[in-house]
């Protein structure tokens, strides 16, 4: 195997061979990353690990990728605690480990009141009917006949940071911020699918309801259905996961993830709100005087840091990236600000585009050094509306702490001298 390097001849095939060689010198070292061989990253002193010593993994091996099993932690992680089977339950997106803005499919959040059915497309079928001229019946086929358009949304759970309510409590991004993801659709518009219909003109709302055991329903007022909402069928590229309410879930831009009902089959147009469980009993915030604020679908601006983190703890002085996501269901994200004294000095953020509607925006504090100090680290987002992402104790002013949903909070990161970083809450 080692061959001497043949020197001076610049003829191409005998250059590549002396590449492949050992103990090549200067020159050949600067262009062997491009061939990767074993003998020159010997030379290189990286030793030859086990890995280049022999074939790797078939063509075959692997007909849909999954991640480097070195990436086996990053996974969606449920809490035990929390509710009382694990049908009716939800699991968390393991946003310590991502960057950019797009979540992949198999680590998007779920979220099931009946478990994740297993929905046959051939048979499932969408139906509208109601205040209508045309009642319609759409088989999947029909669905993928029509014109359809793609983009990127978020959808966040009006769930998400409702354990943090009183106290930090779980010491974790995935847990305190992990009832959200954001993948490109692409959907027929619901707004297409109505004018088929044809809506009679005193109707102004939807019964919008799932296929799975549940039959998890919610009312929507026309105005949104008529705006941007999707019936959508596939995401990020591929047709919808499973999970994700495989082979048709409705997306209901902005608004909390509860509404985005998933396996959807039935639409009834009507001309008053259905006053389901899930707008009732559910999905209502107890507010200070003990009435029920009702009908908050639109996620209020939010922010968090996803590194550092209390899963990524700072293990070098000096450069370190901080990074993070900000959305809101109002629009786009304008600004965000980063504080790392529990919010008395702000410095602002770079977005790093694309910045899009109701989309979750990643964003950098460039030059971050961190050098040994005790660190109160906070992002604090504003978005077009212009609104403010509130501290806790300007959000209980208003609201009072018996509140579940729509916490969206400034979380509060301290960074230990030693680099541990912990979920905890300034008065
Ligand atoms: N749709 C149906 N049919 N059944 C459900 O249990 N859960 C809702 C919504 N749509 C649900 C549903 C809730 S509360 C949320 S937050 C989102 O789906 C979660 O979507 P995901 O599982 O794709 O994250
Ligand atoms: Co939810």
């Amino acid at each position: 195997m080692a061959e001497k390097p043949n020197k001076g001849k610049n003829q191409p095939d005998l250059q590549r061979r002396s590449l492949i060689g050992a103990g090549l010198g200067g020159a050949a070292l600067a262009t062997s990353g491009l061939l990767g061989s074993a003998g020159n990253a010997k030379a290189a002193g990286l030793g030859v690990p086990e890995w280049s010593q022999y074939l790797g993994a078939s063509v075959d091996d692997a007909p849909y990728g999954m991640p480097s099993p070195h990436e086996e932690t990053v996974i969606r992680r449920s809490v035990e605690w929390l509710t009382a089977t694990r049908e009716s339950s939800i699991n968390f997106t393991p946003l310590y480990a991502l960057d950019g803005f797009v979540t992949p499919n198999g680590v998007c959040f779920e979220r099931h009141h009946a478990g994740a059915a297993d929905v046959d497309p051939a048979e499932h079928k969408l139906m509208i009917h109601g205040m209508v001229d045309r009642p319609l019946l759409f088989t999947m086929d029909d669905l993928l006949r029509l014109p359809r358009v793609s983009k990127f949304f978020f959808l966040e759970c009006a769930a998400n940071g409702g354990m943090e309510w009183r106290n930090a409590q779980l010491n974790s991004v995935q847990f305190t911020h992990g009832m959200v993801h954001c993948v490109q659709y692409t959907g027929v518009p619901l707004k297409l699918l109505l004018e088929e219909a044809g809506v009679k003109p005193k109707a102004d709302w939807l019964l919008v309801e799932g296929g799975d055991s549940a039959g998890m329903n919610r009312s929507l007022p026309m105005a949104k259905a008529l705006d941007d909402c999707m019936v959508a069928l596939f995401m990020n590229g591929e047709r919808l996961r499973m999970e994700q309410g495989y082979p048709v879930r409705l997306v209901v831009p902005g608004f909390e993830g509860n509404m985005w009902v998933k396996w959807l089959r039935r639409i009834e147009v009507g001309d008053g709100a259905w006053q389901a469980r899930e707008e009732t009993s559910k999905y209502t915030d107890l507010m200070p005087d003990g009435r029920a604020r009702r009908f908050t679908w639109e996620m209020d601006c939010k922010s968090v840091i996803t590194n550092p983190c209390p899963e990524n703890p700072l293990h070098h002085k000096g450069a370190n990236v901080l990074t993070g996501l900000a959305w809101s269901g109002r629009g786009s994200v304008k600004r965000v600000d980063v504080s790392l004294d529990g919010g008395r000095n702000w410095r602002e953020a770079r977005l790093e585009g694309p910045v899009l509607q109701k989309c979750l925006t990643r964003f950098y504090l460039d030059g971050w050094e961190w050098n040994g100090e005790e660190l109160y680290i906070q992002s604090r987002a504003i978005d077009e509306t212009g609104y403010v992402q509130p501290q806790m104790t300007e959000l209980q002013k208003v609201r009072g702490v018996n509140s579940i949903y729509h916490n969206n909070s400034i979380q509060t990161w301290h960074v230990t001298k030693t680099g541990e970083v912990e979920n905890v809450r300034l008065a």
